[in-house]
């Protein structure tokens, strides 16, 4: 059972209206789908210290985990931005931890959609920062 990308980013528009960006007033929205076809949203959370605000990607993360799952296949960002966002350092990190090689969508508002593979945007996450064999 798998979401088609536009319902994955469909629901990462959704939960971008739920964002917590006073400070940035940039609300980014995730979706991240699991291997058994859920879904998990979040929204980016920010925080007057600035240093504790929370991206959506791994609030996603966490509603996911918080659940009990974490096969991740696939994961919508979503921001109003002329060219899609990607993932910040931290995120990539986080998200790499599940599947390193995990599909991102990034959309905009206006229908531009890019496909990046977290093994491009974070290459040997498993040797290089997991340490795994
Ligand atoms: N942000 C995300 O939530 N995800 C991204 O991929 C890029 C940045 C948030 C963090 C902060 O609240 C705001 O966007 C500006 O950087």
């Amino acid at each position: 059972m798998s979401v088609s990308p536009a319902s994955l980013i469909s629901q990462a528009v959704q939960a971008r209206r739920h964002a917590h960006a006073p400070y940035s007033k940039f609300p980014v929205g995730a979706a991240i789908e699991c291997a058994d076809g859920s879904v998990f949203s979040g929204c980016n959370v920010e925080n007057l210290s600035f240093g504790l605000t929370m991206c959506a990607e791994r609030v996603a993360v966490g509603a996911a985990v918080a659940a009990g799952k974490t096969d991740f296949l696939r994961i919508a960002i979503v921001a109003d931005t002329d060219e899609v966002i990607s993932p910040c350092g931290a995120c990539r990190q986080v998200l790499a931890e599940f599947n390193p090689s995990l599909t991102i969508f990034s959309a905009n508002l206006r229908g531009r959609i890019q496909e990046f593979s977290l093994a491009e945007l974070l290459p040997r996450a498993s040797t290089g920062i997991l340490n795994r064999p």
